[in-house]
């Protein structure tokens, strides 16, 4: 009797952890490559309806993993304003895949793969000397793929403003305003990456650093 009572308990026991643990590592992910063009940016007004979902019928591990991974990429988001205001283009290897491709809008357009991606950002934020940029983002909005918990997307709005500190343009200070509007994929090691990025300004530029 006492026999069968601890391997009842073992029992229990084993499955309490196979259970544990297979809500702490989620299925392993295998990211689609990113597509050679990025799709058409959605207008703003058709954007409510492409991000809303409904309330998920997801388990406790589910939404578990869905929170976890909405927080690595809302980290990832503020690692993505870390680099660009420090100039740090190599950091932008934490935030897009090797593949991924952007639409930066006019005047760069379409780039596709990393390294061609950090030489065009590099090519939007180096004004010159005595030039520095402060990248601030809003909260974002994050959305797992409550159909396949390896890819999500995100919209952020962006607001960057370059100051003139020294040189022929200081006291001079522009400002850009606009959307992120990512497509993320999740990799083997469960790291999140973006592997879509259309860049939509809002309006013009702002002040007197940069031409109207
Ligand atoms: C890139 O984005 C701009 C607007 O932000 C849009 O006008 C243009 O059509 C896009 N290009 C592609 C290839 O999607």
């Amino acid at each position: 009797m006492k026999s069968l009572l601890s391997f009842a308990l073992s029992t229990t026991l084993i499955l309490r952890n196979t259970a544990v643990s297979s809500a702490a590592s989620p299925q392993k992910c295998t990211p689609a490559p990113a597509p050679e063009t990025p799709p058409d940016p959605l207008p703003v007004f058709d954007l409510v309806e492409y991000y809303y979902e409904p309330p998920s019928r997801q388990s406790p591990p589910e939404l578990l993993s869905t929170q976890v991974s909405e927080s690595q990429i809302r980290n990832k988001l503020a690692l993505n304003s870390l680099a660009l205001d420090g100039e740090d283009f190599d950091g932008l290897d934490y935030i897009f895949t090797k593949d991924a491709v952007v639409n930066l809008s006019a005047p760069i357009g379409v780039v596709k793969g990393r390294d061609n991606i950090k030489q065009a950002i590099r090519q939007v934020l180096t004004m010159g000397e005595g030039v520095d940029g402060h990248d601030l983002i809003s909260s974002p909005l994050i959305e797992v793929d409550p159909q396949n918990p390896c890819s999500a997307k995100s919209l952020t709005y962006f607001t960057t403003t370059f100051f003139g500190v020294s040189g022929p343009l200081q006291g001079l200070v522009s400002t850009l305003n606009g959307e992120f509007r990512d497509i993320w994929v999740q990799d083997e090691a469960g790291e999140w990456r973006i592997s879509i990025r259309i860049l939509v300004y809002i309006g013009y530029p702002i002040g007197n650093l940069l031409p109207q």
